[in-house]
């Protein structure tokens, strides 16, 4: 008898695909589910702050570059991730992050708390050529972010768009915008926005 439903299920490839389709939604509803019910992972964590306009505008530049193909920015549970970068991220940190930016390959080290590790002059140096500074890295070199200046025409739109997804942007800080970012290179954006990530937690 058991072998029989066995043999109906394998021989039977839409009954499978139902069964197997049934399978994994239960795994994902048992995971997500009870996600959605703690309020420890819609609160921002105590201390956090939004992106000013200068690391909104290199944020974007993250994205644009493609600095989330090789970096992760986050920190799992485990010790060997801990010693090396710091506490584990927490769901907090990220409640405003639009466009989530955890990434899911490591060519290079987890970004999620390089924030303050290095100096501003360190990151210009090694954005323009990391073998300048670490000579075995195989980092590409970012050298147009030094020459390439913002306008800054649009960053108080962006703003606006974050302010729509709940992210308590004050209407100081959105008129204060263009005047924040514009004639800054792209460099100072994106050295200013990596220097915040990972600060906030206490
Ligand atoms: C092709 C893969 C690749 C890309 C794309 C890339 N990186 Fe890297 N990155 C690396 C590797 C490998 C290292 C480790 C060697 C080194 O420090 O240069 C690294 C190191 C770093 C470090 C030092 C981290 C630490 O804790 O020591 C920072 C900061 C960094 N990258 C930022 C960026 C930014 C910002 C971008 C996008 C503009 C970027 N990376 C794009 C591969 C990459």
């Amino acid at each position: 008898m058991k072998r029989n439903v066995h043999e109906i299920i394998e021989k039977n490839v839409g009954l499978l695909t139902v069964l197997i389709l049934v399978a994994i939604s239960f795994g994902a509803m048992v995971q997500i589910t009870p996600l959605m019910f703690q309020q420890q992972t819609m609160e921002p964590v105590e201390g956090l702050r939004p992106y000013t306009a200068l690391e909104l505008e290199g944020r974007d530049i993250y994205i644009r570059e493609g600095c989330v193909g090789c970096h992760s920015q986050m920190i799992r549970p485990f010790r060997a991730e801990t010693e090396r970068y710091g506490h584990y991220s927490v769901a907090g940190e990220s409640v405003w992050e639009h466009p989530f930016l955890w990434g899911s390959k490591r060519t290079g080290p987890d970004l999620a708390r390089v924030g303050g590790r290095y100096s501003d002059a360190w990151h210009i140096a090694h954005l323009r050529n990391p073998r300048d500074v670490v000579p075995e890295s195989n980092m590409p070199g970012f050298p147009w972010l030094l020459e390439n200046k913002l306008t800054g025409e649009d960053t108080a739109q962006k703003m606006e768009v974050f302010r729509g997804f709940g992210v308590p942007y004050s209407d100081e800080d959105i008129a204060g915008a263009q005047a924040a970012v514009r004639g800054k290179t792209e460099m100072e954006a994106l050295v200013a926005y990596l220097q915040s990530l990972g600060t906030h937690l206490k």
